[in-house]
């Protein structure tokens, strides 16, 4: 796929084909590709937890709190993204600048882990609505939980959704 048709094509995705696995092969080629992300001082504060089966569903069950994220439960994956420690250069950097790089960081290698999944023909879907505790609990860690992610394939006939954005005049300025 050319990279614009990508970045037009990748969605979030709320309507999983709950009978259609994910290879381990393109998995890790998502997760590959989100370790090839710039991060501060190339520290890589992320670690992933592939999730599937009855584990997946555990992790998907904690992001439907209130209703929310039902879709979740038919993503035959989830990925858990914990925020790891930063290296020394980039806790020094971020504690003399104040910038908080490891969510720049965990953004940055997520986009690049749901582009890859797109250019599979994978679908996924960011979510930033969970139960922090409780995956804590199951995955048996103390770190930040940050995001969870479903991948896995579209319903067939999930429609390609016309892109809502601010216009470019908003996001953008030219000053010389
Ligand atoms: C940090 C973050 C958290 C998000 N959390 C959720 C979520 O909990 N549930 C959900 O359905 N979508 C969630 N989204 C998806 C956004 O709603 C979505 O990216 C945005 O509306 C743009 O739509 P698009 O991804 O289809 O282009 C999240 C996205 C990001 C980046």
């Amino acid at each position: 796929m050319e990279f614009r048709e990508v970045l037009s094509r990748r969605q979030s995705c709320r309507a999983y084909d709950p009978a259609r696995p994910v290879s381990k092969e393109d998995i890790l080629a998502c997760i590959e590709a989100a370790g090839l992300a710039p991060s501060a001082c190339n520290s890589q504060p992320y670690h992933f937890t592939v999730c599937t089966g009855d584990f997946g569903k555990a992790v998907a069950k904690a992001c439907t709190g209130m209703g929310m994220n039902k879709f979740a439960l038919d993503a035959p994956c989830t990925i858990v993204v914990e925020e790891a420690a930063y290296n020394a250069t980039a806790a020094a950097g971020s504690k003399f600048k104040g910038q908080d790089y490891r969510s720049i960081d965990i953004g940055l290698a997520v986009s690049q882990l749901v582009l890859e999944a797109q250019n599979r023909g994978l679908a996924t879907c960011i979510l930033g609505w969970f139960d922090e505790k409780k995956l804590k609990a199951l995955l048996g860690t103390d770190a930040h939980i940050r995001l969870v992610i479903t991948l896995g394939y579209a319903k067939e006939g999930d429609p390609l959704r016309k892109k809502s954005r601010k216009e470019l005049e908003k996001i953008v300025e030219f000053k010389e």
